[in-house]
């Protein structure tokens, strides 16, 4: 055990929760009422929620009661003042206010892991899903430097799209043990949970499918480039390369289902090399993988980041959406593709791993790598 990890051990790391009453807030708050590492010093919401002991403010929708600990916490409004204390702030925060919240935070020199869409394409703001691509934290230092004036501790780093998260574990599995895949076709089965709270009405989503999420395949599309690719470097500036060097086309349709938690989706892949690899070299790869986060000890990792099933039908969402507290992602059905080369089925907790969990474990491997400044650094 490092040094660092005895001194994590033994001082606990302030941190606050912007739009702590929400779907990714909630899970936030039970994720890390028990964290080794960190504990909740401040909580944020909308002029709706503040003044209010948490447990009034909140329609608390998790499965186990309200954490002792926050239940009586007065949430306050968004404002960096209010959060000065915290090593580490993050948040699940609507889109609609992100973007000034967030950037008026790192201003203030606070350290952001962001759940929102607003930050995502900026080109100096890392897309981390941490059982991926860990070594864009890497880009950290360049957003620090230029902000004006350059920033000691404050940056902003966001985690994917929920059901992007779940495409690019396996994928990155993949390209590890085969070399680049050049084409992807991905079919979404997305929960309502996904749209936050009160989300998609009962009467449009019940005894039925909506071929349609605003956005959706476009940020799947998109952010796969970003999070798969590597970072290049000229003349002393970085930039993620957007997987261009070996150029992978993605094609999504996503559709809204009435399941409560889990995205599911089919996969299908194409591999630059000939012959491509069997199913069972997939198998065996996909269960062999194992990311960055895992190695280096960051508590909230899952200790499979990918769980092969073997039976014909699983993963489902309401048998396997729990397994690993939802921290993993769970692959199916690996098969042969007579248009591509192999085809899957997804399945990923989309508040968990496909949000709260991956900010968490962000931070996680942001103080490990001294990212995140503390005291004890
Ligand atoms: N749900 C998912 O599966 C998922 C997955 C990945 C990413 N995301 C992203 O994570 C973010 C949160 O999603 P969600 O599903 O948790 O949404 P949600 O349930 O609608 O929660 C939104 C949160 O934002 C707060 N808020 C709204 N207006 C505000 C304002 N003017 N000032 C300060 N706070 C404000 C709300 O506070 P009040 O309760 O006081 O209104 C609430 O805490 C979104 O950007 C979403 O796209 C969601």
């Amino acid at each position: 055990m490092s040094n660092l990890h005895k001194a994590l051990d033994e001082k606990l790391v302030r941190v606050g929760i912007l739009g702590a009453t929400g779907t990714v807030g909630q899970r936030f708050i039970t994720l890390l009422s028990n964290h080794p590492w960190f504990i909740i010093h401040a909580l944020g919401a909308s002029p709706r929620s503040t003044g209010k002991p948490y447990a009034k403010a909140t329609n608390w929708k998790q499965t186990t009661p309200i954490p002792s600990n926050v239940r009586e916490i007065i949430v306050q409004e968004c404002k960096p003042e209010h959060f000065k204390d915290c090593a580490i702030v993050f948040s699940g925060l609507d889109a609609d206010v992100a973007g000034d919240i967030e950037g008026a935070f790192r201003a203030a020199d606070l350290a952001v892991f962001s759940n929102a869409k607003n930050y995502r394409r900026d080109p100096s703001v890392p897309l981390i899903v941490p059982l991926v691509n860990d070594f864009h934290l890497s880009m950290i230092p360049q957003q620090q430097a230029q902000h004006q004036p350059p920033l000691q501790k404050g940056f902003i780093l966001t985690n994917a799209n929920c059901s992007t998260t779940g495409l690019v574990v396996p994928l990155r599995a993949l390209e590890k043990s085969f070399g680049p895949i050049e084409a992807c076709f991905v079919t979404t089965m997305q929960a309502i949970s996904g749209a936050g709270y009160p989300g998609v009405s009962s009467l449009d989503i019940i005894d039925n499918i909506v071929p349609y999420i605003g956005g959706e395949e476009e940020k799947m599309e998109w952010e796969t480039l970003k999070i798969l690719g590597g970072i290049s470097e000229e003349d002393g500036q970085k930039a993620f390369d957007m997987h261009s060097r070996y150029p992978l086309r993605v094609s999504a349709s996503c559709n809204r289902v009435p399941v409560i938690d889990g995205h599911t989706m089919t996969v299908s892949v194409r591999f630059s090399r000939r012959p491509p690899p069997s199913p069972q070299q997939v198998r065996e790869a996909l269960v062999a993988y194992t990311p960055a986060a895992r190695s280096m000890g960051c508590p909230s990792t899952p200790v499979h980041a990918i769980f092969v099933h073997e039976e014909p039908d699983r993963p489902q969402p309401r048998l396997d959406r729990y397994y690993q507290d939802g921290a993993g992602v769970s692959v199916g059905r690996v098969r042969q593709c007579p248009v591509l080369d192999i085809k899957f089925v997804v399945l990923a907790n989309n508040v968990s791993i496909g949000a709260a969990t991956s900010s968490i474990i962000n931070a996680e491997l942001a103080v490990l790598k001294g990212v995140v400044k503390l005291p004890i650094n």
